[in-house]
């Protein structure tokens, strides 16, 4: 058989040792792989200054797959977390965390298995923050039709490989209509090419009480990334802590995984490290290149190991690593001949189609103004009407003010009859301007449907 490259990423502290157990283990399951090993993390900054090195993603970009260890951010000197820094580079679009009960791992819940998908690049996650005065500070949620295809088709295509039965969307879309009804829309239509898998959504607050209450209820889910940073460490204390806790970042070519723990200085070199959740990353890995009976055998091995009481001491046993991985070796029953399961057709897959601008017409503007108080503003300005004002989301204007706290950041909402154009728009700012109005940003209102949605969405 022919064996693949994977790219092997040690790290820092308790790095080193957990991947050799890993390396350990998968020589004794006769896994058909090669490991190119390649610097990330401290070791990579001392060396070369640079805590990803360019020959270290060209690695990745070569072999497709790399098992990561944990690796130290220095506090000072202005390095970029390793991290985030091959999310970005390799574009690395979803990322996946598996929560399963294990024995010897006591927990309030005994038969957990749920896969978490989270989107691990938009959302308010792009970082598009700014101040809109000295009091009002503000974030743009980014949800896109490409960014939120891409992980549900991914999350599809994980279901159908993993036998998965039942996919589920988590959103706010009875808030965030806009946003989170654009993700639940492209999760509806995806969702559509997949009969054979059970669909369907929960409203993100009502999931998390689900998932303390009957973890045991859910198989898949897919979220966009602010939910699924939340929701994947809630599944992660539901099967015993972040220490047990593996993940993968996915990428369109390339894909990392590794333990959610970090480096551990505080017992690197000590033999004590628990090697358990770089090897469910590993074993993610597997099912990733499509080594399914490989990853079984290592799972059973393992859970074999931990039911017979050998655990390391961050479980209440007192194995060292050497000890641990020993006895998962002991259990493993090699796997031949087993050739890898063909991975989805997610790259075949035919795109949905992106919608077009060319029916949109722009109807309005909303302009946001500073002002200390109620501002009066020109109620006409050219083909423009003011139509209401808010402040913090709530309508202040017409009609009575409400008795409620504003701040000095009012939404000024000005549409016009017939469409307008940016030039109208302009002139508007102009006029504004020339009255002295403290305007800070603006946004335009595209056609009817767009602005009632947009109006609704603002709970007015
Ligand atoms: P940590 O996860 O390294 O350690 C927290 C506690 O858990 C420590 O007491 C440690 O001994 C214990 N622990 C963690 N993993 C363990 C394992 N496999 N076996 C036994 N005990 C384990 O978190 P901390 O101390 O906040 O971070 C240390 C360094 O790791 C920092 O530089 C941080 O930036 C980095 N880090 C890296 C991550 C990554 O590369 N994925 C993720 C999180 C932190």
């Amino acid at each position: 058989m022919n064996k693949r490259t994977v790219t092997l990423l040690e790290g820092d502290g308790i790095g080193p040792e957990i991947c050799d157990s890993v390396v350990r283990v998968f020589e004794a399951a006769g896994v058909p792989i090669q490991w190119e090993r390649a610097f990330a993390g401290l070791a990579a900054i001392e060396a070369t200054g640079n805590g990803v090195p360019p020959e270290t993603l060209e690695s990745i970009k070569r072999s497709g797959v790399a098992l990561k260890g944990p690796t130290t951010t220095p506090i000072a000197g202005g390095h970029k977390s390793v991290n985030v820094t091959i999310r970005k580079a390799l574009e690395l679009y979803a990322n996946v965390r598996l929560a399963k009960s294990m024995p010897a791992i006591e927990t309030r819940f005994s038969n957990v298995n749920i896969l978490i998908v989270r989107e691990n690049i938009e959302d308010t996650y792009a970082g598009i923050e700014h101040f809109q005065t000295a009091n009002v500070a503000q974030c743009l949620k980014l949800i896109t039709r490409q960014g939120s295809e891409a992980v549900i088709r991914y999350t599809f295509e994980v279901a159908r490989k993993l036998g998965r039965k039942r996919v589920t969307c988590v959103h706010k879309a009875n808030i965030h209509k806009i946003t989170d009804g654009l993700w639940l829309q492209v999760f509806r239509e995806v969702a559509a090419e997949y009969p054979e898998i059970t669909s369907d959504d929960i409203i993100v607050d009502n999931c998390c009480m689900q998932l303390v209450a009957r973890p045991e209820q859910f198989d898949l889910l897919v979220l966009p990334n602010l939910y699924g940073d939340v929701v994947s460490d809630l599944c992660a204390g539901i099967v015993g802590g972040l220490g047990v806790a593996p993940g993968g970042n996915i990428g369109k070519t390339c894909a990392v995984f590794e333990a959610v723990h970090g480096s551990a200085p505080d017992i690197a070199g000590k033999g004590l490290a628990n090697p358990t959740a770089i090897l469910i990353s590993s074993i993610q890995m597997l099912q990733h290149m499509g080594y399914i009976g490989h990853a079984e055998a290592i799972e059973r091995a393992m859970t074999s190991a931990l039911a017979s009481g050998v655990k390391t001491r961050d479980l209440g046993g007192t194995a060292t690593t050497t000890e641990y991985t020993d006895a998962i070796i002991a259990n493993i029953v090699p796997v031949t001949n087993a050739e890898p399961v063909p991975s989805g057709a997610a790259a075949d897959a035919k795109p949905l189609s992106t919608s077009s601008m060319k029916n949109w017409e722009c109807v309005g503007v909303d302009v946001f103004v500073q002002h200390d108080g109620l501002p009066t503003m020109p109620n006409n300005i050219g083909p423009f009407t003011l139509r209401l004002m808010s402040n913090r989301g709530t309508k202040v204007w017409p009609g009575t003010t409400p008795d409620i706290f504003m701040v000095d950041h009012f939404r000024c909402r000005y549409v016009a009859e017939a469409p307008i154009t940016r030039h109208d728009a302009l002139a508007l700012l102009t006029e504004l301007t020339t009255q002295n109005v403290q305007w800070l940003h603006t946004e335009l209102l595209w056609n009817d449907a767009q602005e009632a949605k947009y109006t609704k969405a603002q709970g007015e």
